[in-house]
C-alpha cells in the first residue's frame, strides 16, 4: 500500500489498495481490464504497451511506469508534470489520456493509441530521412496548432522531436511524452537560481496527488535535469539536437524554446539531418550557439524554397526575444508566407500527406 494516495487523481484498485483507501475509493477502471498485446515502446522510466479493453475491444497505448523505478531515477517531478498536462489538455493533435490509475506498484495512463506510430519511423523509410515541402509545411503547421494550445494553456512543451510526434490511424499528428512540459508563471519558465516558483496549479498537484509518496521522494532537480533526462536514451541522435541556445545557457527560457524546436523540425524534416549537429554533444552545444543556420544544395535533397527559408532563420534566432513568435506567439508564425497555402480552421479536416 502507498500511504496518503487521494483518489480522485490515480484510481486505486480494491484488490490493490488497503482498506481505508477502499473506503472512499470505489474504483471504475484498472489494469485487469485491459489485455495486453505487444510493446510498443520504452522510454526512461516506463513502457508503453499497446492493450485492449476487454469488455469495449477497444485498444489504447498503455505508459505503464513503475514507481520503484521512478523514485530510483527520481523522475516523479516529470510524471506529476505529464499527468497534469495531459489531464487539462483537449485537442485533436495532442494524444488523448481516458484514464490514469495505480497499483501498489504502478502508475499506468490509458492513453488514445496511434497506430502509425512515431513519425520518426515513417521518416527513415522515406528516400533521404526528408520529405517533400508540401508535406513538411502540413506536419509542421498541425506542431504549430498543438502547441499554440499548449501555450495557451500556459504549458510549454520542451520535448519537440520526431520521436514525439505519433501518427495518429487518419494520419493526422498527435504530440506525446509530455515529462518535459512546464506550466509556466507569466509565459515564463525561469530556471537560473532560486529554483522556479510552481505555478498555483503546480503546487496544488505537488501537495495533493502523488501524496506523502511524492512527498518522500528527493526535491525536483534543478532544470539543468533537461540536458540530463533529454537525451534520447536509445540508439537514436539525441535530443540535444533541438535544444534552444537560451536552455543552454541556463538563462530561464520561455515558450519560445518551442518555437525554435519548430525550426529545428522544419529543417530536419526538410533535410534529413538537424541544423546544428556536430562530432559530439560539446560541438552542437557550440553549433547552437555560436553558429548561423546553413541551408545545404546537394544533389540528394530537393529544391527547398526561400520562404521556407526564411522562416527557419526567423525560428532559429539565436536571441529569444527576435525570434519569431517571442512577443505574440502562434500568430506570428501562422501568418508566415511559407504558411499560405495553409486554410489553419480546416487542418484537422484535410487529409494528411502520409496516412498509415
Ligand atoms: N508509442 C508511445 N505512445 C504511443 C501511442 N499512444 N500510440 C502508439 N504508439 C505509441
Amino acid at each position: 500500500p502507498v500511504p496518503g494516495v487521494p483518489d480522485y487523481f490515480f484510481r486505486m484498485r480494491p484488490s490493490y489498495s488497503n482498506a481505508s483507501v477502499r473506503k472512499i475509493s470505489p474504483s471504475v477502471v484498472g489494469p485487469e481490464h485491459f489485455v495486453k498485446i505487444r510493446l510498443l515502446g520504452k522510454g526512461d522510466v516506463g513502457k508503453v504497451y499497446l492493450v485492449r479493453r476487454k469488455h469495449s475491444k477497444v485498444l489504447y497505448a498503455m505508459k505503464v511506469l513503475s514507481k520503484a523505478e521512478m523514485l530510483q531515477a527520481r523522475e516523479t517531478a516529470g510524471l506529476l508534470t505529464e499527468h497534469e498536462t495531459l489531464s487539462a489538455s483537449n485537442h485533436p493533435f495532442l494524444v488523448t489520456m481516458y484514464h490514469s490509475f495505480q497499483t501498489a506498484r504502478n502508475i499506468y495512463f490509458c492513453l488514445e493509441y496511434c497506430v502509425g506510430g512515431e513519425f520518426f519511423r515513417a521518416l527513415q523509410s522515406r528516400p533521404g530521412r526528408c520529405l517533400r515541402e508540401d508535406e513538411v509545411r502540413f506536419y509542421v503547421a498541425e506542431v504549430v496548432l498543438a502547441l499554440e494550445y499548449l501555450h495557451m494553456n500556459g504549458y510549454i512543451y520542451r520535448d519537440l522531436k520526431p520521436e514525439n510526434i505519433l501518427l495518429h490511424a487518419t494520419g493526422h499528428i498527435k504530440l506525446t511524452d509530455f515529462d518535459l512540459s512546464k506550466k509556466a508563471v507569466d509565459g515564463v519558465y525561469q530556471t537560473s537560481s532560486p529554483p522556479p516558483t510552481p505555478s498555483l496549479t503546480t503546487q496544488h498537484h505537488r501537495r495533493s496527488l502523488l501524496g506523502s509518496w511524492v512527498a518522500a521522494t528527493p526535491a525536483e532537480q534543478p532544470d539543468t535535469d533537461t540536458f540530463v533526462r533529454g537525451y534520447r536514451c536509445s540508439s537514436f541522435v539525441g535530443t540535444e539536437e533541438y535544444l534552444a541556445p537560451e536552455i543552454i545557457e541556463g538563462a530561464g527560457h520561455t515558450a519560445a524554446v518551442d518555437w525554435w524546436t519548430v525550426g529545428v523540425l522544419a529543417y530536419e524534416l526538410l533535410y534529413g539531418r538537424t541544423p546544428f549537429k556536430g562530432k559530439n554533444r560539446n560541438a552542437t552545444f557550440t553549433n547552437i550557439l555560436q553558429q548561423e543556420v546553413e541551408f545545404p544544395v546537394t544533389a540528394t535533397t530537393p529544391p527547398v524554397s526561400n520562404a521556407a527559408k526564411g522562416l527557419m532563420r526567423r525560428l532559429l534566432a539565436k536571441n529569444e526575444t527576435k525570434r519569431l513568435g517571442f512577443r505574440h506567439g502562434a500568430m506570428e508564425i501562422k501568418s508566415h508566407a511559407w504558411f499560405k497555402p495553409i486554410a489553419w480552421p480546416l487542418l484537422r479536416n484535410m487529409t494528411p500527406p502520409l496516412v498509415p
